[in-house]
């Protein structure tokens, strides 16, 4: 029986572990009451996805990557360039390679549909990203959530901040510690190229420059991807089993057959090499030290409590802005081709907001509520009367 000392510092320490889980983490258990069906609704469409196509889980767990790393895991890289936007997707490391766009739409109807308005594209691609690592064989792991999504992108930092495959183990290292993660994390976390492809243009230079490359596998690799041309040729990450999440990855770099002159690198000090050495000899640790080190990198930044929104279309940023007119210096949405010639019901806006709120739309007439779906489409998430959205009209 608990001693009545035992007993007065149960209560105390309860409150203490409460007012740590409040401040602004993330937990497995956000949508428990919020949206129960979340998770599940997710990982229906995930497994659907990649039964279709076994690459599409790779290419899932990259977008997720490819956020996290662009200040924080905000759902920055999913955002469509505008005629008055331009986002990440054509960034250096995303043009032409990142995929998986129209998998996390149809994600996100299927959530609206369960719970509008409640799911952030966000969390989405960190339950993507596990599901499909599940799906290919790979480890699970408890997925913390409430991350909400950005309004914005960043172009430079899509740029400066996810690491080339040309890079050296020291700018690798320094790219994870700028993320604030570690040797490790950066060694467990490469043991994603067990799965999914790579273009000719992203190891090109290695399959003809480097020395720490197998020259049969070289050799082969070259009749695919010539020193010019086919760029867009395609080569497995993991030569062994590209659709199966397991431990071939480190094994392959122990044979000097790494894709990527990056995923070599891994090989050149004693402390990677050990690692890379550990995982082939112990593909549970590897299991093991991936599922904590995704946890690691989905815990980059997020924004959370009144910060970011919950979008309701991945795509499209939520801030009136297809409400703002042309003029010389300044082409909006107006004639986006979805709008042109066919949004109408501006003038109405005019007037109302001269008067109520613009929510109020919703309670006028049927005539008027074909603009109030395009904005709410864009918009709806949006703080309400949060400031950075007055319009003039
Ligand atoms: C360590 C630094 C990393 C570098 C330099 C790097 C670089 C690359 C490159 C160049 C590609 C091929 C892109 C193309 O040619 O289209 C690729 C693919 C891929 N990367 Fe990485 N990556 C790194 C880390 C990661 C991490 C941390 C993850 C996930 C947590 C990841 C997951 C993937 C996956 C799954 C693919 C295959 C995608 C597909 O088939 O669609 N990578 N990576
Ligand atoms: C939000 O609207 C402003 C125009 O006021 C625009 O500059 C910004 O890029 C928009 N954000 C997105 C993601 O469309
Ligand atoms: C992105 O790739 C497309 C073709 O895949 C190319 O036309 C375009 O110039 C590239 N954009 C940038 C910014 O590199
Ligand atoms: C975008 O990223 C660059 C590089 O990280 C940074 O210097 C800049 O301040 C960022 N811009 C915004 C608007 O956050
Ligand atoms: C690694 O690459 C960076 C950037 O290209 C370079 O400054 C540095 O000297 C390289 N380090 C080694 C050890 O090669
Ligand atoms: C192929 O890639 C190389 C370098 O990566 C680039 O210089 C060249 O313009 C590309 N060719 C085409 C046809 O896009
Ligand atoms: C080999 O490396 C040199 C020097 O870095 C580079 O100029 C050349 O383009 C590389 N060759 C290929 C085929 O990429
Ligand atoms: C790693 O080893 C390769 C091949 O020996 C070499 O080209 C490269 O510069 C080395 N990188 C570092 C960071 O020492
Ligand atoms: C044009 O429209 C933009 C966006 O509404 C506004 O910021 C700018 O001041 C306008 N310029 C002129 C000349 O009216
Ligand atoms: C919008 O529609 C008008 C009239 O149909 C047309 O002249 C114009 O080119 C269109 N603009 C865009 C951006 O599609």
């Amino acid at each position: 029986m608990a001693s009545p000392r035992k007993m007065f510092w149960v209560p105390i320490i309860q409150v203490f572990a409460i007012g740590i889980l409040v401040v602004g983490a993330l937990s497995p258990d956000y949508y428990s009451s919020k949206c129960p069906k979340a998770l599940s609704t997710v990982k229906a469409v995930v497994v659907a996805a990649v039964k279709k196509e076994a690459r599409m889980g790779a290419s899932l767990l990259r977008l997720h990557f490819h956020d996290c790393f662009v200040n924080g895991c905000d759902g920055s890289i999913l955002l469509d360039d505008t005629s008055t936007f331009t986002g990440e997707k054509t960034a250096r490391p995303n043009n032409g390679s990142v995929r998986g766009f129209e998998v996390v739409d149809d994600i996100k109807k299927a959530v609206e549909k369960a719970c509008p308005g409640v799911v952030s594209c966000a969390d989405i691609l960190a339950l993507a990203a596990r599901d499909s690592t599940v799906f290919l064989g790979g480890p699970s792991w408890k997925v913390p959530l409430g991350r909400r999504d950005s309004t914005t992108a960043n172009l430079t930092a899509a740029n400066t901040d996810i690491p080339a495959p040309t890079s050296n183990l020291s700018t690798l290292i320094s790219s994870f510690a700028n993320q604030g993660l570690s040797v490790k994390d950066l060694v467990s976390l490469s043991g994603s190229h067990t799965i999914g492809l790579a273009r000719c243009t992203s190891f090109r230079s290695r399959i003809y420059n480097d020395t720490n490359i197998d020259s049969t596998f070289a050799a082969k690799l070259q009749k695919k991807c010539p020193r010019v041309g086919r760029n867009n040729s395609l080569s497995r990450l993991d030569t062994a089993t590209p659709k199966h999440f397991d431990n071939c990855y480190y094994r392959n770099l122990l044979n000097e057959k790494g894709l990527l002159h990056s995923d070599q690198e891994l090989t050149n000090t004693t402390t990677t090499l050990s690692r890379v050495k550990k995982y082939v000899n112990e593909p549970s640790t590897f299991f093991k030290d991936f599922a904590k080190s995704m946890v690691k990198m989905g815990n980059i930044n997020p924004l959370t409590g009144s910060k970011g929104v919950i979008r309701i279309n991945c795509r499209k940023d939520c801030n009136g802005s297809i409400l703002l007119d042309d003029n010389s210096t300044f082409t909006g949405e107006e004639t986006d081709v979805p709008n042109n010639q066919s949004a109408r019901g501006f003038n109405v806006v005019d007037e109302i907001k001269r008067g109520p709120s613009l929510e109020s739309i919703q309670r006028i007439g049927s005539s008027k509520r074909f603009i109030y779906g395009h904005y709410r489409w864009i918009n709806r998430g949006q703080p309400r009367h949060s400031s950075g959205i007055q319009y003039s009209g």
